[in-house]
Parts: C-alpha cells; structure tokens; sequence
C-alpha cells in the first residue's frame, strides 16, 4: 500500500481520481482497473493541469515512454482526456506484484513542460484460482493411521491481494479433511481408509480467491486406497452342516466350504485347511487346499464315530485365517449284521427237565441303529426248544416239550437273527446242545422169556443159554449187570445148578443135571442196571432137561437072573398064542430111549414061545403037546431103542403043567446052579404063592372087565407091578402137562400098553401091594403122581 493515500475506486464507471498535482512539473497520477476498453477514459489531464483544451493540442502535448515501445494509454488532444490506447493485463505487464504502476510523461511544448503520469493499474479479478494439473493422483495404503497428512500442490491465482487464492474448500468425503496452513495443504485422513469398501475415491479440491465476483479453481484429487492385508478370509456360513452315510467310497465329497477374502492379489488368496483335528478325522476326510472340498478319503463307520465337528481354516497369503465350524453326521446304513451270544447254556440239560425249562440266556446285538438294529430272532423249527423274548436284546432258550436222551442226544440249534434293514442283514448262531442222562430206562430183556435147553450129563460149567436186555441209558445208566434172583430147585439153592455171568448174560451149569432127576426148572434171573437208583427187570428162563439114554433097561419082572428063581406055570392044555408070561421091563430114561423092545436070544424049544417085540408077553405059538419038555427055560433080552442102545437080559423059566406037584426037582431047572433042596422048596413056595396071587388078580380083574364089556379077555394075565419096582426117581418132574412132545414120549412104556386093560391103579393097589419101604420116596408120593396120570392116559405108567 504504497500509495495509501490514494483513493482509489472500484472500477465500473469512468471515475476520477482527482489527484493533487505538484505545481511544478506536478506529477499525475491515475488508477484505474485493468482491462479497460481501448479509448477508455483514464482521465483529464488538461483539467487536472488546469491548462485550456486547446492549450494541448497547441503545445503539442504527448505522451512519452521510459523507453518503452508499449504504449497503453494516449491523449486526446481535443479534449486532453488520457485513454486506453491497448488492453492493459495487469497480470501481464506486473505479475505477482502487489502494485502495477506504468510510469510515463507528459510533455509539452511551448515551453516545455514535462510531467510524470502514474498509472496505477488496479487488478481485477480475472484470473481463476488454477491449479497446475487437472488430476492429481494420490496412492494411499488403506493402513494409513488417522491423521496421516497428504501434501497437495497450491493453486495459483494471477491476480493478486484479495483477488488472489484465498482459501480452499474440499468437497465433502469420509475420510479426509483438508489442512491449510499458508501454502501449504494437505490432506488429513480423517477416517481409515478400507480399501475393500472403496477402492478409489475422488476428491475435489476447490481453491477460491476473494475477488468479488469470486473465482474458483478446482482439481480432482484421485485417491487410490492400496490394499493392505487387512481383511481375513470369511466364511460363507458360521457352520456348515453335511451328511454323509457310512461307508461312502473314497472321494466322496462332503461338504465345500468357501471363504472369501476381500482382500486383493496375496491378500486375498484363501488356503483352508482342518484346524485341529485327530488322527483319526485325518485318516478319512481330506480337504481341498485351494477349494474347499472335504472328501472322503478313508473307512467311514457310523459305528465308530457318529459325527464329527470340527474347525476349518481358511487362511490367506499373509496369515490372516478364520475359522468355520463343519458338522458332519454320519448317517447310518445297514452294514453290520446282528452279533449273537450266547450269554449262558446248560449244557449238558438233563433229559427229565420239565418243558418250558429255561437253557440258556441270548444276547443279540446289532450295532446299527434305528431299523438297522431292530433284531428278531428265530430258530429252526424241528427242535423242542424255542426262543422266548426277554428283556432289551435278550432271549431265553426254552424247551417246548420233554426231552428224551434216548431218541435225540444232542441238538444243533440255529439261531437265526435278521435285522429290519433294508436289505435286511442276518447271521446265525448254532448251538451244540447234549442232552444229558437220567436213568430213565430199565434194562429190557429181549425176549420175554427164555428156554434153554440142555441134555442130561453136561459137564459143570457148560453154558446153557444166555439172556440179553438193553439199556439204552448212557454208561453206567445203561450198563446191564445179569443176576440170578434167589429160588429153590428140588430144594436145593438155584446158585447151586445154575450161575450166570453178570456181564454177559450167559448162564452156566454149575453142576451136571440129571434128567432122570428133573427135566426142567424155572429160574428168575434180574437184570439191573448201574444207575443209582438202578432200575430193573426180570424174566423167567426155563430150563428143559433132554434126556441121553444113560439108563439100560430094568427088568422088574422075572427078577434079575441070579437072583432068585421064577417059574411060571404053563397049562399042558394051552393053545398056541396063549398068554404065558409077560417080561417087565422099565427104563428111567425118556422117549425112544425108553422105548424097550423085548427078544428071546435063547430058548429050550425055539419053536415054542414067541415074545411080544414091544409088550413082552410071552405066548404059546403052538399048543403045547406031549412031547414037549416040561421044563422050558426061556432068555430073554430087554432092548431101548436109544443110541447106543442098551440092554439088559433076563431068564424066564416056564414050567408045563397043570399041578404043582407035578415039578420035578427044581434043581434041573436051572442049567448051571445047585442050589440046595432048601432054596428049591423055598422058590416053589414062592412061586406057588405069586401063582396063586396071579391067578387070584387075574380072577378079580377077569371078572371085573368081563362084567363090564370084555368077557373074552378072561384068560389075559396081567401083571400088575407093585409101585416100589419103579425106579425112584421115575417121576415127572415137570407135571404141568405143558412138556413137549418128545418129552410126552417118555409117558409110554411101550407102544402096545395103549390098548392094555391094565393100569396100576394107585390107592387100591396099596393095600395089598405094600411098598418096599426102603424107597425113598413114600408110596403116597407116587400115588400123587399116578393119581393125576390116572385123568389123563398120555402121561400115565402103563405096564401090560
Ligand atoms: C451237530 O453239529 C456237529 C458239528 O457240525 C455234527 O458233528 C453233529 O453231527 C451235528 N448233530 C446233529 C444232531 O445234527
Ligand atoms: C445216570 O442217571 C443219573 C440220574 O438218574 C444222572 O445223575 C447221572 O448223571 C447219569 N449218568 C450218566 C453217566 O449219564
Ligand atoms: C424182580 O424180582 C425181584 C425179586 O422177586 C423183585 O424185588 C423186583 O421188584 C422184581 N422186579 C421187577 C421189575 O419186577
């Protein structure tokens, strides 16, 4: 403000400065706002030097320079006004300087007159605020601090003082303020910048001045925000959730998890992977570095694990990471067939146990879930057991009816379980079951009773026959031990005949038997088994003597040659075929070998006495004449018809006459003895008194029998021998009648008794035949047994 005290106006109008001028060479001085219009009045000079119009023209007036060419402004020597000769830029011809002042003169002739003129140019305000470049590019790193400072170049703005830059204005933004401090302005962060929100943010800078009308000048200021690693990968979802059934084959993908970083290039580059996990997540599941993918890569069991939940990384180039939380259920497929236990078994189970009897305990498992693991459970159905659902998973193994070790010892039950998966699984389970022994069976004969047979004369010890029963119980239940029960034959012990192997069964004979003594018995034998308490049976042997022909025929009657003298007495007047005699023989043993026939091996007249090949009468062949001897001596042979066949032989003396007295002496009866007169008279009693005896019974029975309806078998003699001439044990042992046929055989003597008239009538005949009282058995024993033969004629003693 050099010239304070000049006033200066606004420019607009052509106005005045009236400037006081020095009286001497006064200098003049003008302002005036540039940019005038050519021939734009300044102002008036010749006024303002107080000289007439014309006074300028006259003297001359111009406008000289410094020795500049540049002539802004001239006078208009009409009327002395100073004009705008050319466009005065301020500016141009000043620049920044505060004041723009051209200098020039005024010079005038006659007399020379010079005068300074200063032209003060006022500036204008014509000049935008500028800045030097339209853009301005800023690279920011978006982790640039608040407060960060920004310098920016200034505008600048030609005109000056007021009309100079005088502030400057930012347009309204986030993130930065605008910082003016003189020249210098910066721009202040204000807020952090983000470069993944804006990546680029243009600012417009606006530089004002204070001219009025005021300009502007503006730049746009081109914020590049660079990325930082500010930003972490983010997931897509907080959890991921898949399913996956068991047993999912290898590559299997799972689930895909996706995390994005906002940021950009390394920054951004998102790598994921399982946060901690065990060893045992690694071995089946994989994931995908770069994408995500979690695959299946190893056994998947739903048995083992039924879900995982684990953490999934995602990181990106330069660490930063986030994690995500990945569930993974595992659904479950029917892979596992039921298990069956057997959780307890009696084995083995008794035979007795009552139906319904539990045992054994199953257990059954299916380590599936849901229907996978719905169990039932079955068993085959030809066995007498059954499966009785119990508590949860468990079965009780039952019987169904009565076991029986003897039909079925051992039982191979299947278990069958079948799960309600789709497909259904199922397993099976045998159980090896025994059934265990109870002495339930008694040992059973074979046969219901047995006969053994043996012939008389065995050796001690021979074996008779042998008994088997059967025991079908187990080992000692079933073992069969032979024992004879305790009884009596012919009141002796039976252990004393008989013994049996308690083993085998085989009974042998501990002693010979005698059938002449008893042709059969009965025996009890027991068969027990080992059991305890042992069972038993019993069944009956009998015993049936045969008979060997081990007895030679015994003659009763005539008596044994040697032994006393028997004469029969054969009237002279006999006819042939007449009955003389009869020989009497008996045999103890049976059957053929009873069976005696009778021959005369020797005789004084062969032709003369025939003998009945069986009967043993002895009869006249011809009619005795007078010629024929009178002492006949007979001998004859008594044969059975055993083999060998055995023998005994007798001598009959017959005696041809009809007086007793007319024997002659009896010496000459017998060839070869000499028996005394003594011995003879004592033989003819004897003998007088049987014929006596004889010819009285033949009477008696004669008359009887003819009375009855025979008259004609008068003459027939018979002989009725007396009870003590049988043989003592000459009985039937048996008596039941039950014998055999080839033992009924023994019942006849001989073939021809069956139609002899005579029998030895027992009781009757006791009288007057009085029993040998030296038998050992009373006559009234045998009496019995005739008595009871008497009813029946097949087993009675015959003699004829
Ligand atoms: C039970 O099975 C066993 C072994 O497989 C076999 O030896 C036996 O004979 C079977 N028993 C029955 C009664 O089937
Ligand atoms: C025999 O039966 C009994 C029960 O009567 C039983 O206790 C025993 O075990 C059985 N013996 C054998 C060897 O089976
Ligand atoms: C067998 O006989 C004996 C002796 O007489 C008797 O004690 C037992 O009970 C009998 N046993 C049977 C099965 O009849």
């Amino acid at each position: 403000m050099m010239d304070s005290n000049i006033i200066s106006f606004q420019t607009c109008g052509f106005f005045f400065l009236l400037i006081f001028l020095d009286p001497v060479y006064g200098d003049m001085s003008y302002s005036f706002p540039e940019e005038m219009k050519r021939g734009s009045v300044i102002g008036n000079m010749a006024k303002d030097l107080g000289l007439e119009r014309s006074a300028l023209s006259n003297r001359r007036a111009r406008i000289g320079s410094d020795g500049t060419d540049e002539r802004y402004c001239d006078i208009n020597l009409n009327n002395g006004e100073l004009i705008v000769a050319d466009r005065i830029d301020r500016e141009g011809l000043c620049g920044e300087k505060a004041s723009c002042i051209l200098k020039y003169e005024l010079v005038l002739e006659n007399p020379l007159e010079l005068h300074r003129i200063s032209l003060h140019i006022q500036d204008k305000n014509d000049n935008s605020p500028q800045f030097k470049e339209e853009f301005i590019n800023i690279e920011i790193h978006e982790s640039a601090d608040k407060g960060a400072r920004f310098v920016l170049e200034d505008a600048h703005d030609a005109d000056v003082g007021q009309n100079s830059v005088q502030q400057y204005s930012l347009k309204n933004n986030d993130n930065f303020i605008l910082s003016v401090d003189g020249n210098t302005i910066e721009l202040v962060l204000e807020k952090e910048l983000d470069r993944e929100n804006q990546q680029e943010i243009n600012l417009l800078l606006t530089a004002l001045d204070g001219g009025s009308p005021q300009r502007s000048g503006t730049v746009v200021i081109h914020v590049t925000v660079l990325d930082a690693n500010d930003n972490a990968p983010v997931f897509s979802q907080a959890v991921y959730k898949a399913s996956l059934p068991e047993n999912s084959p290898v590559d299997t993908v799972v689930v895909t998890v996706s995390a994005t970083d906002a940021d950009e290039g390394v920054n951004g580059d998102v790598t994921y992977e399982f946060g901690h996990v065990t060893e045992d997540f690694k071995k089946i599941f994989s994931i995908d570095r770069k994408v995500g993918e979690i695959r299946v890569i190893g056994p998947v069991d739903y048995e083992t694990t039924k879900s995982f939940e684990i953490r999934v990384k995602a990181k990106d180039g330069l660490g930063l990471s986030s994690y995500a939380k990945v569930i993974i259920d595992i659904t479950d497929v029917n892979d596992n067939a039921p298990v069956i236990s057997l959780t307890s078994l009696t084995n083995p189970i008794p035979e007795n146990v009552s139906p319904g009897a539990e045992v054994g305990i199953i257990n059954v498992q299916d380590r599936d879930s849901e229907n996978n693991r719905q169990v039932r459970c079955s068993i085959q159905q030809n066995v007498p057991f059954k499966l009785v659902p119990s508590i949860k998973n468990y079965y009780s193994l039952v019987t169904t009816g009565q076991l029986d070790r003897e039909l079925v010892s051992d039982y191979n039950i299947t278990i069958t379980a079948t799960d309600e998966g789709s497909p259904p699984l199922s397993s099976s389970k045998t159980v090896q079951l025994s059934v265990a022994d109870i002495n339930d069976n008694p040992p059973v004969f074979e046969e219901q009773s047995y006969s053994a047979y043996v012939t008389e004369n065995n050796k001690p010890g021979s074996t008779l026959c042998s008994v088997t029963a059967r025991d079908p119980d187990w080992r000692q239940n079933g073992t069969v031990i032979y024992s004879l029960l305790p009884g009596e034959v012919n009141g002796a012990p039976l252990s004393s005949y008989l013994s049996v192997n308690g083993d085998t069964g085989v009974i042998h004979a501990v002693r010979t038997f005698d059938y002449e003594q008893f042709r059969s018995f009965k025996v009890h034998l027991m068969a027990r088994d080992n059991g305890s308490p042992p069972l038993s049976s019993n069944v009956t042997v009998s015993v049936f003597i045969s008979d060997v022909n081990d007895n030679s025929p015994q003659i009763l009657y005539p008596a044994p040659e040697g032994n006393s003298f028997m004469t029969e007495l054969v009237p002279k007047a006999a006819h042939g075929g007449s009955l003389v005699s009869k020989v009497i023989a008996v045999d103890a043993d049976s059957g053929q070998n009873a069976w005696l026939s009778y021959h005369i091996v020797k005789s004084t007249d062969p032709g003369l006495f025939t003998i009945g090949l069986h009967s043993g009468e002895i009869r006249t062949q011809r009619d005795i004449s007078e010629s024929d001897s009178m002492k006949q001596n007979l001998v004859v042979s008594v044969k059975d018809n055993g083999q060998p066949s055995l023998s005994a032989t007798c001598s009959m003396y017959l005696l041809i006459s009809d007086n007793l007295a007319e024997v002659p002496e009896l010496k000459d009866i017998s060839y070869d003895e000499k028996n005394s007169k003594l011995t003879s008279y004592l033989i003819i009693a004897l003998v007088s008194v049987s014929t006596f005896f004889l010819t009285f019974i033949i009477i008696i029975l004669g008359v009887r029998f003819c009375r009855r309806r025979k008259p004609r078998l008068l003459f027939d003699g018979a002989v009725a021998i007396p009870s003590a001439y049988l043989p003592p044990n000459y009985t039937d042992v048996d008596g039941t009648g039950t014998l055999r046929s080839a033992y009924n055989y023994d019942a006849y003597l001989t073939t021809g008794s069956r139609t002899s008239d005579f029998k030895f009538v027992s009781s009757d005949n006791d009288n007057t035949l009085p029993a040998d009282q030296t038998l050992r058995k009373s006559p009234s024993d045998f009496a019995e047994v005739f008595g009871d033969c008497d009813s029946s004629p097949e087993v009675g003693i015959v003699v004829t």
